[in-house]
Parts: C-alpha cells; structure tokens; sequence
C-alpha cells in the first residue's frame, strides 16, 4: 500500500491535544510542512474530549509553537470534539471525513493515529469497527484518488497508528493484537517505537553491515560484555496520569531499550528489506533468556526517585519504578554468556542514551608490569545526544618510558555531518505516508519483549505481597539506587556512563 508523496490525506489523531500530540506529533508535522515533504492537501482532524471550536484547537497549538509559517500550517487543521466512549463523536467525525473527500472530490486516505492514554485504545478501535471508520470512504469501494493509479482502488484506505505501550503486560498485548487483526490487515497496522525512527539505531545496521571490520570481533570471543544506559535528567513531568502504576520498565525497558538489544545483536538480514529486517529484529527479543522466580532479585534492580510520590496524579503510597537496572543474556550463538547490563532512570545526572561494547583486554598479556588501563578497547555508540561513535583504544602515552593510556577515536554527526539528521518522530510520520513498516514492531517482537518483561512484572507482584517490599528511594541527579552499582561491580566491572 505505498502512497505517491503527492496523495492527500486525512489524519485523525485521537487525543489531539494530550502530551503527545502537543510534544511530537504537531510539531512534527509542522516541521514537514515547513520542510515541504507534506502533499498540497492533507488534514490533521484532532479528535478529542475538550469542548473546542476549530479555531480554538488552532489557537492551542498557535501558543505552543510561535513560528514562522504557522497560520499557513493552521489552515490543515480541523477538530471533532469527541468521547473516545460515546459513539455520536465517531459519526460526527464520519460526516466530517465525507466533507473533506468532497472538497478533493475522491476518496482520501485516513490515518487513525491512537494517542490518547492506552486504556482507551480498545474503545476505539471498537469504534472504529463498528461505525465501519475503520473501513474508509464508501466503505471499501474507493473511487480513485487523485495522482493515483487505478491498481491503487483496491487497497484498503485506511491505516491505523498505535502508540506504546502497547499493551501492559502479555495478555493485554495479544488482546489488544487479536482486536486489531480483526479489524485490520496487518499492512495498515503501524505500532509505534519511536526509537526506532533515531538516526543513531538507524546507523547501527549500516555500521555493523557496511563495515566489513567489525563483523569478526562482534561476539563472545572478542566482547567481555555489553553496557547499556538510558537516563533522563527530567522526571515524569505532570504525566503522573500515564506513569503511575506503569513505571519505567514498561514505559522504555519494554520497547526502547529492546531495539537497542536487537540492534547490537541482531544477525546480518538476507537482505534490506522490511520483512527480513524485522525477522532478525524479531529473533534476538526472542533470544533473550527470560528471568524467572529468585533471579529477579538478583538480576533486576528498581528504585525511585526521591520526591516521585509528591508528583501530581502519582499515589502517595505508590512503589512505581522510575529506576530499573538489570543483567541479562541473548542467548544467540554470536553472544551466548556474554553479560548485558541495562541501566535506565529517570532524575539522572544527565541525559545520555548510550551503547558500549566492552572488549576483551589482552593488554596484559605483555605490558603486565607497565600497567595497563582497567578498561581497555570500549566502542560506544552514541544514541542521544551529542549522536555519534568512538572506539576507545590503549596507546603509549609519549615519553621515554613505557606507559600505556587510552586514546578515543571519535566523529560525531554534528561535525561529520553538520547536522544529527531527521527527527525521528518526523521519520516514522514519513514513512506512515509512505506506508512502509520497516521502523515499526510487528506482533511476534512485542509478544518476545512483553513474554520476558512480563515475566520480571510478575515477580516483583510476587515479591511485593510475599514481603513488605519498599521500593529503594534514589536522590534526584544520582545514577539510582545502590544496588544498581553492586549489579555490575559483583562481577568485577564499571558502568562506563558516569
Ligand atoms: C517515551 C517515554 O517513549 O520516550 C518517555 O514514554 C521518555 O518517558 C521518552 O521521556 C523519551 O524520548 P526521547 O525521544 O526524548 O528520548
């Protein structure tokens, strides 16, 4: 179902003016229009519960975005005030779709982007069953749109976009699967991990792929262990709502973190397509070797952030994660028994996304008695911010003796590339447009991501009405709970991010 650049359409964002809308997907869009990569006639409909006239939803985004172009932007914009539960808001927006084939005189594509909190998404979608939204204009027989070719008719013209989480657990996430199967194809199904659409993980398959240098050392005969760490400088920021009861584990470990794995330990795909490349994405979530029963405590650790509890919409009593720490394998022949440590927070001292593949040292092999450093050749690959890559190497430090130091070689996409490329919720958006499914999960990846995070949930229910379990509290800008060091330093090795 690939669409010319030029093919209008319509996108309903359901829960137009929450959090995401207001942070990604308006701006988002705002910035393709400036950019020109927006057909001449698209239509955002926000559909949401406050009371708005489309004037007054223009004005909400005008305050937000202040920016040159804005009112040309503006034009695109259309509201259909709604209850996600209450069918007369899907029938009105139905006969507010019908006016906007009528102004293009076909029938145009419709976008169903589910950003609203995930309690309502199978609401909607029932909606969107039932009222027959989901199956487009004139209900499955398109007249041909314009700029297309008749082949074209016969798709089915509409998609539909979700939002993580996807699901809270296993059992949510194969039912809320099995609603949208039955509704859609899975070729208009896009489920949204926005990492996914970063310039850093994006480049991580070329990197690998592309250079015929790294493939050799990339597994466990070379690497001693990988170090994950994904931390927030900021806190939930009023999205108390959203947060509470989630936590952190779910919120990013679920996804983000997950594509950071397979991409470092994905096998090269037969070839650069979608579904190849989701397949190999798809087999190393799956090759993760779950942590069940007494491992939990061992290998994952949680905490909070002191003050959390006070936070608007959060429960004073509430143990939610805001911290997570974890040691874990692939079990993939490439990575068998190489540990993996994952550390993710939020209130951290700074904002740092960041991969390092810790190699074995040999230095000491023959430069025992000159001292070597404790940690040796350490590739980093960084994902945000200050995107880029270095290697980190051991190097005779200049002078008449021998001593060893370490030396990095470095780029980073600023200065090779004055630029850290396309945002990557701009990214995904494209290629929604474009229909190409590439950067989105596919059922069986999500189904592995929630078999092994639901399994960690679940202990710690477990652990949390078998004993009077206190979440560990962590000071604002410190790197989390001190278990959280002990993890790595038992076996004898450092964070690298500190
Ligand atoms: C979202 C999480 O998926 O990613 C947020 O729900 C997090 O908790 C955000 O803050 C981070 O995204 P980015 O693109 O700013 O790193």
């Amino acid at each position: 179902m690939h669409m010319n650049f030029n093919s209008p359409f319509a996108m309903v964002i359901f829960g137009a003016t929450g959090d995401l809308s207001q942070n990604k997907l308006i701006p988002s869009l705002f910035s393709l229009f400036t950019q020109k990569k927006l057909p001449d006639d698209f239509f955002i409909v926000g559909f949401s519960r406050r009371s708005l006239n489309e004037e007054e939803f223009r004005a909400f985004f005008k305050n937000l975005i202040h920016k040159k172009g804005w009112d040309d932007f503006a034009k695109h914009l259309i509201y259909q005030q709604g209850n996600f539960e209450d069918k007369g808001g899907y029938l009105n927006l139905i006969e507010k779709l019908k006016t906007l084939d009528d102004k293009i005189g076909a029938c145009v594509t419709r976008f169903f982007y589910l950003a609203t909190p995930p309690d309502n998404y199978e609401k909607i979608l029932d909606f969107l069953k039932s009222t027959k939204l989901a199956k487009g204009c004139k209900h499955e027989s398109p007249q041909t749109p314009k700029g297309s070719s008749d082949s074209r008719a016969k798709d089915k013209w509409t998609r539909i976009i979700i939002e993580k989480p996807f699901g809270k657990d296993l059992e949510t996430a194969i039912s809320l699967d099995k609603k949208l199967a039955a509704i859609f194809e899975e070729k208009q199904i896009f489920r949204v991990d926005h990492y996914l659409g970063k310039e850093t993980l994006q480049n991580m398959v070329a990197f690998r792929f592309a250079n015929g240098i790294f493939e050799p050392i990339w597994n466990k005969k070379y690497i001693d262990h990988v170090q994950i760490t994904w931390a927030e400088e900021k806190g939930i920021e009023g999205r108390g709502k959203f947060f509470d009861g989630i936590g952190l584990l779910r919120d990013v470990a679920q996804n983000h973190i997950m594509q950071f794995i397979a991409a470092i330990a994905m096998e090269q795909p037969k070839s650069f397509s979608n579904e190849e490349m989701r397949d190999e994405r798809a087999k190393v979530i799956k090759s993760i070797r779950p942590i069940n029963g007494d491992e939990i405590s061992k290998s994952v650790v949680r905490g909070q952030y002191r003050g959390y509890k006070d936070e608007k919409d959060v429960l004073i009593t509430s143990e939610t994660e805001t911290f997570v720490a974890m040691k874990l394998f692939v079990d993939t022949p490439r990575f068998e028994g190489i540990p993996f440590y994952v550390r993710l927070g939020k209130k951290m001292p700074k904002n740092i996304a960041e991969i390092s593949i810790v190699f074995i040292q040999t230095c000491h092999t023959l430069f025992k008695e000159y001292g070597c450093p404790e940690i040796g050749n350490v590739l980093t690959i960084r994902i945000q911010p200050d995107e880029g890559i270095s290697l980190r190497i051991i190097a005779k430090e200049p002078g008449a003796q021998l001593k060893l130091g370490t030396v990095n070689m470095h780029y980073t996409y600023e200065e090779s590339f004055q630029t850290q490329g396309v945002d990557a919720y701009e990214k995904i958006l494209l290629d929604i447009f474009k229909g190409d499914q590439m950067l989105f999960n596919r059922s069986d990846e999500l189904g592995s991501s929630w078999n092994f995070i639901t399994k960690i949930l679940r202990g710690w229910d477990l652990q949390a009405r078998r004993s009077n379990f206190k979440i560990p509290i962590y000071s604002e800008k410190s790197w989390g709970v001190k278990e959280g060091f002990d993890l790595i330093e038992k076996d004898g090795r450092k964070w690298t991010v500190a």
